[in-house]
Parts: C-alpha cells; structure tokens; sequence
C-alpha cells in the first residue's frame, strides 16, 4: 500500500473550491430516473447522457473526481476515448461505484445490507488497471418503525470498513458511504440519532480493519428531517445538527467530508452545504464539500429529455450546479447565484 499516494489523491479530491460529482447511478437507477422523463431506457441513451455531462465545458473548474458506474467504465465518449480520458483531460479524477448493491436484510423486515465483498480484490485490481483512483460503497439505513436496529448498522458498517481496506490495498481512495435514507415522517432528532449511531460504528469498524483514516473519504447524509415530516427544520438547524454530529464522530485526520444529496432539491443542498461552511469556518477539521447526484444532474437531465438538440441547454444547467456547489463549499453560496444562469 503506497500511502503517500492515497494521501495526495484523498487531498486532491478535498481541493479548496471543489467537490465531486456521483454519475455511478446503477443501470436500473438510471433507467428509472430515465422513465420518469420519457427517455428510452438503453445502454446508448445511458452513454449518450453520460458523454453530456463529462464533456460539460468547464466542469473541471468545480468538480475534483466523478464517480462512475461499470458500464460507463467499459464505454466511450463521442470522441471515441474512454471515459476515464475524458475526465483526466477534463482535469477530473476518475473513480468507481464498486458495491453491488442494498439487498434486502434477511432476518430483518425493512432493512438493507449492502452486496459486493465477494471477489472485490480483483475488481479493484481491474479498476485500478484502467484508471480509477478512488472508489465508493453505499450502505443504506432506514428510519421507521423499530429501525435501525443495531444488527443492520453492524453488519453495514463490518461491510465499509472491509471494502475500505481492499481499497487502501489496491491503492485507492475508498469514499464510504453510510447513508440514512429522508424516506419517512420523522423527526430531524430521530435522524441524528441514526446518523450517529451509523458514523460511531462505522469509524470504530475502520480502526479494527486498521484503514488509514488520510486515506478515507466520508460520504454522508445531511442530519434532515423525514420527507414527509410536517416540521421541516430550517437551514441553520440543520447545518448546526449535521456538523454537529460530524464533530462528535469523525476523527479530525480525515482530509474530507463530501454529502450526498438523498433527494433534496438543488437548490437546499447548495444552502444547507454553504451554511456548514459560514457557520463552522475554522472550526472543522477535515474539508466539507458535495458528492452530489441529483442535487447536480436533475435540472439538467430534464432540460436534456433525450434530445440532441437539448445538450448546450443540458449542459448549461449542469455547469451552474457545479458552480453553485462550489460556491457552497466555499461558503459563498447565495440564492442569487440561482438567478445568474446564462
Ligand atoms: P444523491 O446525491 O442523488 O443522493 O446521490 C449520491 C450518491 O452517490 C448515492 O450513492
């Protein structure tokens, strides 16, 4: 394991101003988003709306590393170069979903326990053989009704911390990814609790598989209030609660933190994140920052809708996120940035 390397990559990804962009939604992730807006459903449509967003003019100036699905691995770009070139030549560094999935829980009623360890080594050896330099897993947990249930959150953070330490192995990055889902009517404190509970098991799992926590990445959800809750907190609070729970449970030799987004519209996740870094400047050990999917690509995978004659408007649309989100990494973001798109 060639720790310097992991070092840099990790500070590389943390670079003041930018943050990283999720494209790794799984084939029947995409195709559902695609469905929702009337777009044929195929692997083309996949690559054609792929290639709009890493060839975006300019993306390079907000975004540090883009997160890749295997099939976009394996495709090309218009131009006929790997996805991979793309992004390098694009200034972005390139890296890889490599969980295989939440699977439903056995045992355990409403609950998911991530896929994906078997035969990881190899897969990370492949990947890292054609150019990703980092990787990311996804653990799901749900709030409802007697859940999360401690089973869950072990069994998905014991999952994290072995794929981490194949990663550091293979000599990548691994972002991990200990999502609690809004899905839900509940409280904002019923979310802290679970987001806690996740992130201390998760960090005590990583000291027991001895990763090398400057070579780690966290991704994780903002401490929010349930979809459906009818008190929806506002932004402060939410800032406040959710860096709140970071101090507590993420050890300052982290380089990053980078959010997912989990279904807030693009405007929130851009406010809530610039909150963070006004109201906790200098007081956070580790960078803050996105790993946004929906919060970047929404507005412009509407615009697109599959059309060619749609890429410059598309593209456009997914440029401004980009930049909104940087500024909000920055503490710089203002709702009147959402009124510059040109
Ligand atoms: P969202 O920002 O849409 O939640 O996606 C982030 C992600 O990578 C989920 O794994």
């Amino acid at each position: 394991m060639n720790v310097t390397q992991l070092i840099d990559t990790a500070n590389a990804l943390m670079i003041d101003g930018k943050g990283l962009l999720a494209m790794d939604e799984s084939n029947p992730t995409c195709n559902k988003r695609f469905a929702a807006l009337g777009i044929a459903q195929t692997a083309e449509n996949r690559r054609a709306y792929r290639n709009l967003i890493v060839t975006t003019p300019g993306l390079g100036d907000f975004i540090s590393g883009a997160i890749l699905f295997d099939e976009t691995m394996r495709q090309q770009t218009n131009a006929g170069i790997s996805f991979v070139e793309a992004l390098k030549k694009a200034g972005i560094i390139p890296g890889i979903k490599v969980d295989m999935g939440a699977k439903d829980m056995a045992g355990f009623p409403g609950e998911k326990v991530t896929e994906g360890l078997d035969g990881l080594r190899s897969r990370l050896a492949e990947y890292a053989a054609m150019g990703a330099k980092f990787a990311k897993w996804r653990a799901v947990i749900t709030i409802g009704e007697g859940i999360p249930t401690q089973a869950c959150i072990d069994g998905n953070m014991h999952a994290l911390a072995r794929y981490a330490a194949l990663c550091q192995e293979a000599g990548l990055v691994p972002i991990v990814e200990p999502e609690v889902l809004m899905d839900g009517s509940h409280m904002l404190e019923l979310c802290l609790a679970a987001t806690e509970k996740a992130q201390h098991a998760l960090f005590d799992q990583l000291y027991q598989m001895r990763v090398d926590l400057r070579g780690v990445i966290l991704k994780p959800n903002m401490v929010l209030p349930g979809k459906g809750c009818a008190h929806q907190d506002n932004v402060d609070r939410v800032a406040d609660a959710t860096v709140g729970c970071l101090l507590q449970h993420v050890p300052a030799i982290l380089p990053g933190v980078a959010f997912l987004s989990g279904g807030q519209s693009a405007e929130l996740a851009s406010q809530r994140l610039s909150a963070m870094n006004v109201r906790f400047k200098g007081r956070m050990p580790w960078a803050l920052t996105f790993s946004y999917s929906r919060a970047i690509q929404q507005p412009a995978l509407e615009l697109w809708k599959g059309q060619p004659a749609n890429i410059t408007l598309a593209q456009r649309a997914l440029h401004h996120r980009a930049a909104c989100n940087s500024a909000a990494r920055r503490g710089l973001y203002n709702a009147a940035m959402e009124k510059q798109l040109v």
